[in-house]
């Protein structure tokens, strides 16, 4: 039986993605249409009943936000969509963004009327220029069919969509220093409360949604949020976007129904086909690089939020790198510590000074220099910074190396008497061995 389930890639690759034209004939525009005869408060119901969680990353309910945004009475309301794809491993929203552009306007379009927002911003990752062009002409040819700008589908209601583009910041994927960087301000995070919901994009009230999140609408707003939900699991409605990167023979995006096992998305055919090279399994990483680490021993886990959060993991962003054996875990942990080095914002000290005191330990580990004391300060340092970071970036810079220590602790140990049970360990080299 076929692992992949198209709900809402189906058109990626097939249509021209910016023609109205090719859209509309695959049946696109008709969760709009049917969204105008609808209530709002209907509308939000059957997403609660699909139970879509965030796709960005932080699986909140999307019916519960729109639903705390519905109940404030402060107008104008903002439409804002997170297509900043920072998280590294994580190349999916391109996908939507590049192939299907029209689903996304669509899903911003059903969320503008929901609001009786007039303005809607969808905050584009700056390395994706050519992707930002197809989505401009997607809207220009939407608002010249009568799909978007004034009076959509002679309805009287008004939507516009504007793109705003980041300078490669990962923070800026964090909703409110989105904002900050849309408002022209460093793209740093607020404090929370007040929540977007009150006070968003130039202090208004706000929804961020992701750009998978946004592009589900149309979906369930066709079908209904009970079918969607059918499509997955009992608590994890409809499909993923999985992004497999890494050691892996088929590298690429792929939408799956959850539910699905993790084995299946490494290995079925369909899917990431196995190891490369006929290698052995080390570990897979999920969720990017803020996520957990997993080993071969959790393959039989049900890919879904629930199963993934019992097991310790976690869907996060939908990315799945894959490591083979011959992967250093102390080299790859360096890899990550460096990025989060790079890319933390320094607003807090936690963050700002503890990713470079974890970059400095895994540096004796993998020198064979680190003592017990090192070892003790390590641990204190993952606790601190997940307890006292200011946002998400600091929280979850140390779960890969928390969940690595969890499942190869020997390969520490090894590391401590100056041993590496890794074909390829840059450390080693970096020794002379
Ligand atoms: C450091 C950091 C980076 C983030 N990057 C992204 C991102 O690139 N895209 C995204 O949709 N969400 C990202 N998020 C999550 C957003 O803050 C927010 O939860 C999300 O956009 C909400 O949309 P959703 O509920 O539809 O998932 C990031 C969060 C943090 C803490
Ligand atoms: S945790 Fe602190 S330093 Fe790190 S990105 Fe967030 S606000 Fe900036």
């Amino acid at each position: 039986m076929t692992k992949i389930k198209k709900l809402i890639s189906g058109n990626c690759g097939v249509l021209r993605p910016d023609s109205v034209e090719d859209y509309v004939q695959a049946g696109g525009y008709e969760g709009l249409k049917k969204a105008f005869t609808m209530k709002p408060e209907e509308i939000i119901d059957e997403v609660k009943k699909a139970k879509l969680l965030g796709r960005g990353g932080a699986a909140y309910p999307v019916g519960s936000k729109w639903e705390q945004l519905l109940e404030i009475s402060e107008f104008p309301k903002y439409i804002v969509i997170n297509a900043d794809e920072g998280e590294p491993g994580t190349f999916k929203d391109k996908i939507l963004l590049g192939q299907d552009p029209l689903r996304v306007i669509e899903g911003m379009t059903i969320a503008g009327y929901v609001f009786n927002s007039h303005d809607g911003y969808i905050y584009i990752r700056g390395e994706y220029r050519a992707i930002q062009k197809v989505f401009q002409s997607a809207i220009d040819n939407a608002v010249k069919a009568g799909y978007l700008g004034q009076n959509i589908n002679g309805t009287g209601f008004a939507f516009n969509i504007h793109i705003m583009t980041g300078a490669g910041a990962y923070v800026c994927g964090e909703n409110s220093a989105l904002l900050n960087s849309i408002e022209g301000k460093a793209g740093r995070p607020r404090i929370k409360p007040p929540h977007l919901a009150e006070v968003g994009l130039f202090l208004l009230p706000t929804l961020v949604n992701n750009v998978e999140s946004i592009a589900n609408i149309p979906t369930i707003v066709l079908e209904g949020g009970d079918k969607y939900l059918s499509y997955g699991t009992q608590d994890s409605g409809g499909t993923k976007l999985i992004c497999l990167s890494g050691n892996v023979v088929n590298r690429g995006v792929y939408e799956i129904p959850f539910g699905v096992s993790l084995r299946d998305a490494i290995y079925d055919p369909e899917l990431g086909g196995g190891i490369l090279n006929g290698k052995k399994l080390k570990f897979f990483h999920l969720g990017g690089q803020s996520g957990p680490i997993g080993s071969e021993a959790q393959l039989d886990t049900v890919y879904c939020y629930k199963a993934l959060r019992n097991a310790g993991l976690s869907v996060g962003s939908g990315a799945i790198v894959v490591m083979d054996e011959d992967v250093c875990v102390i080299d790859y942990l360096k890899g990550v510590t460096e990025f989060f080095i790079h890319e933390s914002c320094g607003k807090c000290t936690p963050c700002r000074e503890g990713n470079k005191q974890i970059y400095a330990i895994l540096c004796k580990i993998s020198a064979g220099e680190a003592t017990n004391d090192d070892m003790i300060v390590l641990k204190h340092l993952i606790d601190t910074m997940t307890k006292a970071s200011f946002c998400g970036l600091g929280q979850a810079a140390a779960v890969a190396l928390n969940t690595c220590w969890k499942h190869f602790k020997s390969e520490f140990e090894d590391h401590l008497n100056k041993q590496c049970p890794a074909k390829v360990c840059f450390s080693e080299q970096e020794r002379g061995e």
